[in-house]
């Protein structure tokens, strides 16, 4: 079973609770949403693999440890996830970027795709899919299905606000995904919105309301 991480950082945790509150605005919802992508991509890149480099300082030779390699993809699940890209890539500015276009249906809070684009060599890539919410957990296990059909094998979900719910879909439909949470809420209202979440991600970082 995969594990999950919920962060207990306070600066995550401030910063999460401003992006709740209904008067944040939409341009500080944005730098917010981009600093915690920052603070918790430090922690979910834990797990990167290091190869030792030699190289020369203006002292000596040494031998250091780097990155191995510069494999890694950010795949956002649009619109909302693209809120996340830019803090992961503050982080590893050498990483590709793929695509994952879902909406919900409003009736059946069903996904439906609309858009997939990722880099070709997916298959040796460190993915990190990203989406500030998890609700039912219907986008997230869609969109790490299009990636495992295209290959991608070695995958992690990223999200700022979880319900118990999507947690335990993703969990159950791939047991190999590890889930990074900012938050981990109560529920989900009848409308499958995360309570008491924070709205419509989407809406709050673009304005569109
Ligand atoms: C939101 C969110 C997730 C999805 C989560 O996207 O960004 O992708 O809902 O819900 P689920 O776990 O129940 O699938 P939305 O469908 O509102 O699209 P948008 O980002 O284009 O607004
Ligand atoms: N999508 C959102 O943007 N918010 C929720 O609470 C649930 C799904």
């Amino acid at each position: 079973m995969s594990k999950v991480y919920v962060f207990d950082h306070p600066l995550i945790q401030h910063k999460v609770a401003l992006m709740r509150k209904t008067e944040t605005s939409v341009k500080d919802f944005r730098d917010l949403a981009r600093e915690v992508a920052m603070l918790m991509g430090f922690e979910a890149t834990r797990h990167l693999e290091l190869e030792e480099v030699e190289i020369e300082t203006p002292i000596c030779k040494t031998t250091v440890n780097m990155l191995k390699g510069e494999d890694i993809a950010i795949v956002p699940i649009l619109r909302a996830g693209l809120g996340f890209v830019d803090g992961m890539l503050e982080l590893v500015p050498n990483a590709k970027v793929g695509h994952i276009g879902l909406y919900r249906d409003p009736e059946t809070h069903e996904p439906v795709e609309y858009y997939c684009k990722l880099p070709k060599d997916i298959e040796k890539r460190e993915i990190f899919v990203v989406d500030p919410m998890l609700a039912t957990g219907g986008s997230a296990v869609a969109a790490v299905d299009f990636i495992k059909r295209r290959g991608g094998k070695k995958i992690t979900f990223m999200c700022l606000i979880a319900a118990p719910e999507g947690i335990e879909v993703l969990q159950k439909a791939h047991p190999d995904v590890d889930i990074y949470v900012a938050a981990k809420d109560e529920c989900l209202n009848e409308n499958a919105y995360i309570v008491p979440g924070l709205g419509d991600a989407g809406d709050r970082l673009y304005g569109t309301k």
